[in-house]
């Protein structure tokens, strides 16, 4: 999906804004405080109703106002209208509209369109603790998989009853009713997670070839039931080639089940459940090491943008639909040949791309179907 048009109000320091972006390739200018990163947060609410920076909605209200309202309106790249978004929130009461009709689904609203984001602070989505990435991989995949994100829900819900029965030492007889169906969740979401990644492994290598980016990029995905952390591939590997989903479910089940035999009575000294994919990580290797531990800044940026691009085109080959993609503040964060290498890839991947910067831009000659506006105290021009 391509972003047609965008209206805000009382977002951040927009008290009222209509703008019309380019199709492909959008520069946004301006002084430090201007609106750049806050265009982008816009864009980003629309889609996933929520920042990427981390702050309550209450914060994105603009000061002084008691709610805020942003539509979008999304189509193809020739230009045809295909869905509507309306986003307003007001102190506690928030109301989405898809075309027009209010959503209580609002895994219907999602669905609609995908955004990936790529900006300063995400960097700590590689040196922080295992949080983030389970956040920025559970949204990718559900952008592909539909049940994957009432399923994170439900199983957030059933994880809280189950901690709460081990806190108050439920009877067994209970206990085995919800460790059942957290099980069965667990597994799903696991499975989800495990093959998303074994699908990105197979874009990477391309990918950074294209990109003339050297050093490998490895995700292995890790669960932390045990003493030690295992890699997940190494149990599901011998077993999980060519299998179907439903059997690496069952298989993972089995896994899932072994662990929370091992670690029950630990679970009903702690009062909290020690297995499953809330605590499990995805640990990022650089050039054959943990990029947690070694990756330079310039490394972790290089890193995660491609991660970012990957996830992007991962969604365009599977949805068979273009995502958005959101560059804060690139000039600062990477340096000249690689930032053209990352424009160039999105060039011919054909999305919509909006890139902020403090300088105007000199571009033009190397990218073709570029637009360039200023920004400056929330208002948006075409210089
Ligand atoms: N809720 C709000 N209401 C009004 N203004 C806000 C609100 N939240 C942030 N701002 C203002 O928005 C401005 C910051 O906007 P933004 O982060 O988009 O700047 P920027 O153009 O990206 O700048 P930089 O180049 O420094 O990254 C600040 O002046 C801040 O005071
Ligand atoms: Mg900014």
């Amino acid at each position: 999906m391509h972003l047609q048009k965008i209206s805000l109000q009382n977002f951040r320091n927009y008290s009222k804004a209509e703008w019309i972006p380019g199709r492909s390739f959008n520069y946004l200018f301006g002084p430090n405080g201007a609106g750049k990163t806050n265009l982008l947060e816009a864009i980003y609410f629309l889609i996933h109703l929520q920042s990427f920076r981390r702050v309550q909605r209450a914060g994105m209200i603009g000061r002084g106002a008691d709610g805020m309202y942003l539509m979008g309106a999304f189509g193809n790249a020739e230009g045809t209208q295909l869905v509507r978004l309306e986003a307003a929130v007001s102190g506690e009461a928030r109301k989405y509209k898809v075309n027009g009709k209010e959503e209580q689904d609002l895994v219907s609203y999602l669905g609609q369109v995908h955004a990936v984001v790529f900006f300063p602070e995400s960097l700590r989505f590689v040196k922080e603790g295992p949080f983030l990435r389970r956040v920025a991989f559970d949204r990718a995949i559900a952008a592909e998989n539909a049940p994957h994100l009432p399923e994170a829900r439900e199983y957030s819900r059933l994880l809280r009853e189950r901690n709460r029965l081990l806190k108050r030492g439920g009877d067994s007889g209970m206990m085995d009713v919800w460790e059942r169906r957290l099980l069965r969740v667990a597994s799903r979401i696991v499975v989800r997670r495990y093959l998303y990644l074994k699908s990105l492994r197979q874009l990477m290598p391309a990918l950074c070839r294209r990109m003339g980016i050297d050093p490998s990029l490895e995700i292995v995905y890790r669960f932390i039931g045990k003493s030690d952390s295992r890699s997940w591939d190494s149990l599901l590997e011998k077993t999980g080639l060519g299998q179907e989903e439903k059997a690496l479910e069952s298989e993972t089940e089995g896994i899932l089940q072994e662990m929370a035999r091992d670690v029950a009575g630990r679970e009903r000294e702690q009062g909290r459940t020690l297995w499953g994919p809330h605590l499990d990580d995805f640990e990022i290797f650089w050039d054959g090491r943990k990029a947690k531990e070694s990756a330079s800044q310039g490394e972790q940026r290089l890193l995660t943008i491609i991660l970012a691009i990957c996830g992007a085109e991962s969604y365009k080959q599977k949805k068979n639909d273009d995502p958005i993609v959101l560059l804060d503040d690139l000039s600062s964060e990477l340096d000249q040949s690689k930032r053209m290498a990352v424009l160039k890839y999105l060039e011919t991947m054909g999305a919509q791309v909006f890139i902020t910067s403090t300088e105007r831009p000199a571009v033009g000659k190397n990218l073709e179907d570029s637009r360039i506006f200023a920004i400056e105290k929330g208002k948006i021009t075409a210089p």
